[in-house]
């Protein structure tokens, strides 16, 4: 294969077959082509896109790199949940629990955060001891035993997307909604799931900004995931003010706590509950799954499941050495609370990384103490933000010199739920 006509072809708008389209996925994922073509190559799909059979191919290509989780023996119906990431984003904590409290098992191989998005992964190690590492084996007994797990994906898994991701973040073709939706995609049905539920952000703290390529994106995963086998299902909700109240690692463990409890924020059952009903369906459970969170029973999985990877579910949840309020300069409504400056502020005190081998701190971040639609009192507290690092403060502070608005008339509360793709 002459790796210079596929950059021609693919320069030019052509399309590719799907002889060459495998051929490059494995050659990329085995190191074969020099890092200056494959950088032009990935550059001329970000321009290009690639059509709905070019995608299945190298959706299909992507998953072949690597191996295929086997959950047949798990004896139960499989059901996955992926969120594009978004700010306070920490629903995976109670819902992956909630569901396996019906029956089902939730297989939910998750990431670390970059950027202003905290990971899934970063926001679990905040619980003593909890290990996020679990071999295929365990993975399976777990599923079987307890019906959930929380881990990072193994290296055998989706290589070409490993690769790819981060190869991709260096070269500036990350925002492509073609490789994205591979992406994302090939790992999880390399994971092995029977079903799918994605929550697509769209927002100024989401990764697409605005609802119409939130959109595109939904539905381009769905197609993938359905043509693929996988039952999908995509919630497209927003995030163009902060999830729940807590932004951080630890302090969003303690949120998600509170909401297996019966309690936290409003917002965050709305989602956790409806990610949960589509979950159940696909999975042919008919449940509410509300009753899960008032009797105490997706509170139980989730012990369960942190004593089963190691963690001691009595250990408080850290909390760190400082805190200091942002307050109101006026007396009015919160009509705007910037989920994006939040998230820039929370990343800043060190709740995210900037590059992969960053530390993340465990405790670091914010509460929002007041959210849209909340009537405050001139000087009175609004965020509370905790610090690990006091150097980090004053950047962190500069994040929120205009993230919130204060009106005399109260706003319109926003929808949480955009629009269900299926
Ligand atoms: N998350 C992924 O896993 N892949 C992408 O390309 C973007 C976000």
């Amino acid at each position: 294969m002459n790796f210079q006509d596929l950059i021609y072809a693919k320069r030019d708008g052509g399309v590719l077959t799907e002889a060459q389209i495998r051929w490059f996925i494995n050659a990329f994922t085995k190191n074969e082509i020099p890092d200056e073509q494959a950088g032009s190559f990935l550059m001329a799909v970000f321009f290009q896109g690639l059509n709905k059979e070019e995608l299945s191919v190298w959706t299909d290509a992507m998953i072949k790199s690597g191996e295929i989780l086997d959950l047949s023996s798990v004896g139960k119906p499989t059901v996955d949940k992926h969120s594009t990431g978004g700010v306070g984003d920490k629903i995976s904590l109670p819902l992956c629990p909630l569901v396996a409290s019906f029956g089902a098992a939730v297989p939910q191989l998750s990431g670390r955060g970059l950027g202003t998005f905290g990971g899934t992964l970063d926001k679990m190690e905040s619980v003593s001891g909890f290990n996020i590492t679990l071999s295929n084996e365990k993975m399976i007994q777990q599923l079987k035993d307890v019906g959930v797990f929380i881990t990072a994906a193994g290296a055998g898994l989706a290589p070409a997307d490993r690769k790819m991701y981060s190869f991709r973040d260096v070269i500036g073709t990350v925002e492509c909604i073609s490789l994205i939706a591979s992406s994302i995609m090939s790992k999880k049905i390399a994971e092995g799931t029977q079903s799918l539920v994605l929550d697509v952000k769209a927002g100024r703290g989401a990764f697409m900004k605005d609802f119409s390529r939130a959109k595109q994106l939904a539905e381009t995963m769905v197609e993938i995931g359905n043509k693929a086998g996988v039952k999908t299902v995509a919630l497209i909700t927003q995030m163009d003010t902060p999830l729940g109240n807590a932004v951080g690692n630890a302090l969003e463990v303690s949120e998600s706590i509170d909401v297996l409890n019966g309690k936290g924020p409003q917002d965050v059952i709305e989602i956790t509950l409806a990610l949960a009903k589509e979950m159940l369906q696909l999975a042919g459970i008919n449940k509410d799954p509300a009753t899960g969170l008032k009797d105490g029973t997706a509170l139980q999985v989730w012990k369960k499941m942190i004593i089963a990877q190691g963690g001691n579910p009595d250990i408080e949840i850290p909390v760190a050495k400082k805190k200091e309020n942002v307050v109101a300069t006026q007396s009015g409504y919160i009509t705007d609370l910037d989920a994006y400056a939040i998230g820039l502020s929370a990343w800043r005190l060190g709740a995210g990384r900037a590059k992969k081998e960053d530390a993340v701190s465990k405790t670091a971040g914010i509460i929002c103490l007041a959210k849209e639609g909340d009537y405050v009192e001139k000087d009175q507290p609004v965020l509370e933000l905790h610090i690990d690092d006091a150097s980090r403060l004053p950047l962190a502070k500069e994040a929120l010199k205009n993230a919130f608005t204060i009106g005399a008339e109260p706003k319109e509360k926003r929808k949480i739920i955009l629009e269900r793709i299926s």
